[in-house]
């Protein structure tokens, strides 16, 4: 018996066939290209997703032997926010504008001004950023009328792959969280918010929570992905949410730092709280009946990888990184804003710009390379104290992703936070989330938490070293100083 898990991401599309033990026998990965027709637009050809899942199942099966019908279920991940608009024959009109694209600006301060900023930090936990898909739909009503008069549906990425696999349209409380037209607290669409801005109600699809049944593999599915018809497909999860999952970040007192290109800090919530700043997400979790707090920075392991590529593009990461080891806790002075793409939390501000400052003669490359990664674990440190402050229960962070694997960014990290960081015995990112949420919409486990304590293993603990703990202590109020003292430079 096995399980898929399918997450549609920005670069790409990855598969993975899970066992009952949580082993992952294989997985497959198909990419697809992000168009940028204009600067701050970002789209993509939902027929280039559906394409590379149906290539990265078949290889899945035929690579692994597993027969399709011993698949038991089915879970969907993928990038959140963005808007698939569908016409009367479900066909895509348009490209789908994406998380990152940035063209909504106008579009959500009508949206704000039209709803009350009030009814929308209530209802959705969230302010409306442009990221968010209801900015989207806007926009396509005042840019592109003849488009926006075809729409009969709006979809998220991975349900867009749920129409295509099952026939059916529908979405789970995760993903649905961040369209800016969610009820958060309630689990439900915010169906009076759609009447004020005069969406459909009848445009948006049926919510279920995220380890639940929402149809099966078709006929037509089946015989593009070479799955078997009739098989279960569970609601899934976005990205976050179902990577969390993945992590075993599924209860009360823990949570995930994760670095990839972004980092972002997510917490377990077993009630809706939220930032009296709002500086970070409030969404429902995929876990039933929980919700979850994160922050998210735009670079972190980006903020490396630019880095790298920039100044020494012929070393590699770890010889890099290794050089960082003999620069003492603070880089002697040296500094470093990671703002290299704007910024999310704490600072929403698309125009934040990246800084190395207190550069001297003194400072060699392993310096930079140590202010990079302090300047990151700092930038962490913004999200993990915006969740201390609202008294969110941390006892243990599970740290994931490519800056995981680096030794001395987890000594930094754990002596920058002040609190111990544990990393996992094997990770495989949200994919990996959605099996598990199919084994318990199948009846592998009983709840998301059984399926995590099953199957997540936590392989080695990093502690704080004091004497770096006390020069971060002394340099974050410096770093707290570096985005409101470089704002007046750009813009
Ligand atoms: C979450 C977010 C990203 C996207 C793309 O708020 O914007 O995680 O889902 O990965």
């Amino acid at each position: 018996m096995y399980l898929l898990g399918v997450d549609i991401g920005t670069s790409g599309v990855k598969a993975l066939l899970m066992d009952e033990s949580g082993a992952v026998v294989a997985s497959a990965g198909e990419s697809y290209p992000l168009y940028t027709p204009q600067p701050l637009w970002a789209e993509q050809e939902p027929d280039d997703w559906w394409r590379a899942t149906c290539t990265a199942i078949r290889r899945l099966l035929a690579d692994s032997g597993v027969a399709a019908v011993q698949v038991r279920g089915v879970g969907l991940s993928g990038q959140m926010h963005g808007s698939v608009f569908l016409d009367e024959r479900g066909e895509s009109i348009r490209p789908a504008l994406l998380w990152c694209d940035q063209r909504t600006a106008d579009e959500c301060a009508w949206m704000t001004e039209r709803v009350g900023e009030q009814v929308v930090l209530q209802t959705t936990l969230n302010p409306v950023l442009t990221g968010f898909q209801a900015g989207k739909i806007l926009w396509l009503r005042r840019h592109e009328p003849t488009n926006y008069a075809r729409v009969r549906q709006v979809l998220l990425p991975k349900d867009f792959i749920r129409y295509r696999l099952t026939g059916e349209s529908a979405t789970e409380v995760s993903d649905a969280s961040g369209t800016a037209l969610f009820d958060v607290p309630r689990r439900d669409w915010a169906y009076a918010m759609m009447d004020t801005l005069e969406l459909p109600r009848e445009w948006f699809p049926k919510v279920y929570e995220s380890p639940e049944i929402t149809g099966r593999i078709t006929a037509q599915a089946a015989q593009a992905t070479g799955l078997a018809e009739g098989t279960p497909v569970v609601g899934g999860a976005g990205d976050q949410a179902a990577g969390a999952v993945g992590v075993g970040v599924v209860q009360a007192g823990r949570a995930s730092v994760s670095i990839g290109t972004s980092g972002v800090v997510f917490a377990h919530l077993e009630q809706p709280q939220v930032d009296s700043q709002y500086r970070t997400h409030t969404f429902c979790h995929a876990a039933p009946g929980a919700w979850h707090v994160m922050g998210v920075m735009l670079m972190a392991g980006g903020a490396l990888q630019w880095y790298r590529e920039t100044f020494a593009p012929d070393v590699a990461f770890d010889a890099l990184v290794g050089e960082a080891e003999s620069v003492p806790a603070g880089a002697e002075g040296l500094l470093f804003a990671p703002y290299l793409s704007g910024e999310r939390t704490p600072y929403p501000d698309p125009q934040a710009r990246g800084a190395f400052v207190g550069l001297t003669l003194a400072h060699t490359r392993a310096h930079c390379t140590r202010a990079v990664l302090e300047g990151v674990a700092c930038g962490l440190r913004d999200s993990l104290e915006i969740l201390r402050g609202m008294g969110v229960p941390l006892q243990e962070l599970r740290l994931t992703g490519g800056g995981a694997k680096s030794p001395l960014w987890r000594r930094i990290l754990a002596s920058v936070f002040g609190q111990t960081v544990h990393t996992l015995q094997a990770e495989e990112g949200p994919a990996y989330g959605v099996a598990l949420l199919a084994g318990v919409g199948v009846g592998v486990w009983d709840s998301v938490p059984e399926a995590c304590a099953a199957t997540v293993q936590l392989a080695g603990t990093t502690a704080p070293d004091s004497e770096a703990q006390r020069v971060y202590d002394a340099l974050y109020p410096r770093y707290r100083q570096l985005y409101p003292a470089l704002k007046q430079f750009w813009g």
